[in-house]
């Protein structure tokens, strides 16, 4: 199947957020969609997909003029797509999803369903058990079932939007080794959006790049196998960074502040947890100093940093924050005493779908019942230009895009905290964008602030981190001489290369929590 975009246009209000869209997509070939936050990425793949009609333009398939109207009706021609975030049903099990979520008519029986459902992750390597319930699946096997509903539906065209965030590097093998056989053996269209450019160029054979919802380049991506130096990828990278942003971005350094008081320590703090087997787990967090959780999802960073946050019961040790046990302490009382917890999961924890930008606002300004609206709201727009946030502080945050979201996440942090314990702090942001994120981060630890963060971004991890500590089924390790430490390094440690020298059994393999 080959897909052509005509004169696609999509407006939000005065946002024009795709114009005057032309573009070929042809089988076979796995293409990158790029561009800044808020380009229009997520809303022509939502077009093409069904999810929302475009104000004009027309979608040709095989060179015939499609009208959709839905996303049914998209698969019904051939078009699937996998969402931002997933959207499932959280009480079914794996095979009931399945069929749930079969085309109408095609009711398949029981048996032939969970069949045709083994047969297809076979087919992938992609390891479900169809009696899981939902809920106990990680992000990327929730995505590979994803993946096989849609091919049991006879998608041709598959539209991943950022499927990358938040799965480890094993995981996005499998997914992207699956991918490179749907389109390179079996001749399906594969649309890949993502701001992690070493992917696109590890998987992409040509790429699109949107700015301000105008189409502004396309570029051939270096083949695979052959060629792929180091230097050929950073090439890529600098070229593809100047068409996404108009101009190459200037190296950032890390600026190094000194280490004042300990703001937080744990000594041998046992975080209570049904399926992880949790070790004692001992870290010191000084003011002014960037502490990086690294680890595959599931290996008890998050439940770690949860715990410090008075999130997840402890079973043992001792936890202090300002020089003060805080085991009996609620995170609420935390908070006013400057201890900032931010979660990922923007849409589930940290933002409230329906509510406004200044109404979120309004949320953490103070905890009188009395909301001084005027204030608030001169704070939201200073928050929206300080932040660069495309949206409006009417809207509601949902209408924001993702990255602009994770923006607003950010924005809603008070300025002098002590301390910042922050899940995935750039997840979804692009390159520019993350940058920029950093910059206020370590402006308030440069004013005494001490970070805690996790992420499944080695670049990351090893740019901004005075010190990493390393996650492994449950374990913590500290990486010695971490500002030394290179990516490849860090790679093979998170790998599990810490627990021959110091698991007395060999470790159950990572498991449960919701991706890195
Ligand atoms: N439902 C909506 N209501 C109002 N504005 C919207 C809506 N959906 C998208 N927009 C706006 O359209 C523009 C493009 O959004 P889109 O989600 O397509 O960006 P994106 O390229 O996917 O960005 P990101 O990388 O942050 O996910 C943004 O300015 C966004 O705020
Ligand atoms: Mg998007």
């Amino acid at each position: 199947m080959d897909i052509e975009l005509r004169k696609i246009h999509k407006r939000f209000g005065p946002v024009h957020a795709n114009n005057d869209i032309n573009v070929k997509f042809l089988h076979g070939r796995i293409v990158g969609i790029l561009g800044e936050n808020g380009a229009g990425k997520s809303t022509l793949m939502k077009i093409l997909s069904g999810f929302q009609p475009a104000d004009a333009g027309e979608i040709l398939i095989d060179n015939r003029v499609i009208d959709y109207t839905g996303p049914s009706a998209a698969i019904a021609n051939g078009v699937g797509m996998l969402q931002q975030d997933p959207l499932d049903v959280g009480a079914f099990t794996v095979l009931e999803n399945f069929i749930y979520g079969g085309a109408e008519g095609i009711t398949l029986q029981r048996a032939q369903a969970e069949a045709r459902l083994r047969e297809l992750a076979a087919r992938f390597g992609f390891e479900l058990d169809p009696h899981q319930p939902i809920d106990n699946l990680l992000i990327a096997q929730r995505q590979q079932l994803e993946i096989i509903r849609l091919l049991a539906l006879g998608v041709e065209t598959l539209i991943l939007d950022e499927p990358t965030t938040g799965i480890s590097a094993e995981q996005k093998e499998i997914l992207f080794d699956a991918l490179r056989k749907l389109a390179h053996d079996e001749g399906l269209v594969v649309l890949l959006v993502s701001h992690k450019l070493e992917d696109v160029i590890d998987l992409c054979d040509e790429v699109v790049v949107l700015r301000a919802g105008i189409l502004v380049g396309d570029m051939d991506m270096p083949v695979s196998d052959e060629n792929l130096t180091g230097a050929v990828i950073a090439e890529t990278k600098r070229q593809l960074v100047t068409m996404m942003f108009g101009e190459e971005l200037e190296a950032q350094s890390r600026p190094q502040f000194d280490k004042g008081a300990p703001v937080l320590e744990a000594r041998d703090l046992v975080v209570h947890d049904l399926r992880l087997d949790m070790q004692p787990i001992s870290l010191t967090a000084r003011a002014g100093e960037v502490i990086g959780l690294a680890g595959l999802g599931g290996s008890g960073q998050e439940l770690f940093m949860r715990a410090c946050a008075r999130l997840q019961r402890v079973n043992s040790g001792s936890l202090q924050f300002d020089g003060e046990n805080i085991l009996g302490a609620s995170y609420r009382q935390l908070f006013r005493r400057g201890f900032i917890f931010g979660a990922d999961g923007r849409l589930e924890e940290g933002l409230i779908s329906g509510l406004t930008l200044t109404e979120h606002t309004a949320l953490v300004a103070d905890d009188s019942l009395q909301i001084d609206w005027k204030s608030v709201q001169k704070r939201t727009d200073e928050r929206i230009k300080q932040y660069r946030i495309k949206g409006r502080a009417f809207d509601n945050i949902e209408q924001l895009s993702g990255g602009n979201q994770q923006r607003m996440l950010i924005g809603l942090l008070p300025d002098d905290p002590k301390l910042l314990i922050l899940e995935q702090p750039t997840r979804g942001l692009d390159v520019d964008s993350a940058r920029w994120i950093w910059t206020q981060l370590l402006e308030r630890c440069g004013r005494g602030a001490a970070i805690i963060f996790n992420s499944s971004d080695l670049e990351e991890l090893v740019t901004y981190s005075d010190r990493i500590f390393v996650f492994f089924a449950g374990r913590a390790h500290e990486v010695p001489n971490a500002k030394d430490t290179s990516i490849d390094e860090l790679g093979y440690l998170i790998g599990g290369e810490f627990k021959a020298a110091s698991a007395p059994h060999p470790p159950a393999p990572p498991q449960g929590g919701k991706g890195s």
